[in-house]
């Protein structure tokens, strides 16, 4: 059951949005050759609890950090570790922050000081892909139009999008219905309508989209070994149209 949030509701998601966005934004001056994600994990611990926020992935199913930080061929569910990172690495960092009981979800990917052409664009890209993504987001368009709009960019790229994690609705639990695959068929998938909030995460790679689990049960990553990028944003669909809940935008 997709279940639709009141106004209220969203208000106070766009608040626990905002500050992921500001905490994105601290990150993103923390990221330099040299920095652990067991760092910015930190920072991002004491970031949220300074703002009276607490990170909900922590404790969630058993997952012990504030962060997820996946490094280069990573997709997601990356531990926050104490290597460091490197000139030429890319970082995606995804966490979920509670404010007073409403969630937002955002990844962004990071380049590590000076990344070569092809990692450059696959971080655009990626990036482009959710904005193309959520320009399909309005009332009376299917859920399915979303993925279609990522995958047909990608791909004309020369780059595959992840099939084996998928976009999620968020409310006071962090994975609710719909499912919103990056991939797939127009006009398939539920209606969007007003009170949905969900997110839209595209994970690109630049090999195939094939993943791996590593041995600790929760990192995936790319089978060929090629790197991967992922962005995140929150969207809510309210009666003044689409809000990007954790817009980095002032
Ligand atoms: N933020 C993730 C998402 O986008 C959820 C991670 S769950 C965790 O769906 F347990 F790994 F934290
Ligand atoms: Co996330």
């Amino acid at each position: 059951m997709i279940t639709l949030k009141s106004q209220r509701e969203i208000d106070m998601m766009k608040k626990a949005g905002e500050l992921l966005a500001r905490t994105h934004k601290e990150i993103a001056k923390m990221i330099k050759p040299g920095v652990t994600t067991w760092e910015i994990d930190e920072f991002v611990d004491h970031f949220l609890a300074e703002n009276g926020a607490t990170p909900e992935q922590k404790g969630y199913k058993g997952y012990e950090y504030a962060t997820c930080a996946s490094i280069n061929d990573e997709i997601c569910h990356g531990f926050p570790r104490k290597q460091p990172l490197q000139e030429g690495d890319i970082v995606t960092i995804d966490m979920v922050v509670n404010l007073n009981g409403a969630l937002a979800d955002s990844a962004w990917s990071y380049a590590v000081g000076n990344v070569n052409p092809l990692t450059q664009k696959l971080l655009d890209v990626t990036k482009e892909s959710l904005y193309k993504g959520i320009e399909q987001v309005k009332v009376g368009n299917r859920i399915g139009d979303i993925g279609h709009a990522i995958q047909t960019y990608v791909e004309a790229q020369g780059f595959s999008v992840v099939r084996n994690f998928i976009g999620h609705g968020i409310g006071p639990t962090i994975h609710e219905k719909p499912e919103v695959p990056h991939y797939g068929l127009p006009g398939k998938g539920p209606r969007i309508k007003e009170g949905m909030v969900f997110t839209i995460e595209p994970m690109v790679n630049i090999g195939g989209f094939d993943t791996k689990m590593d041995n600790n049960g929760w990192t995936a990553r790319t089978r060929d070994g090629s790197l991967s990028a992922q962005y995140e944003h929150t969207i809510a669909v309210t009666n003044n149209g689409i809000v990007i809940l954790t817009d980095q935008e002032d």
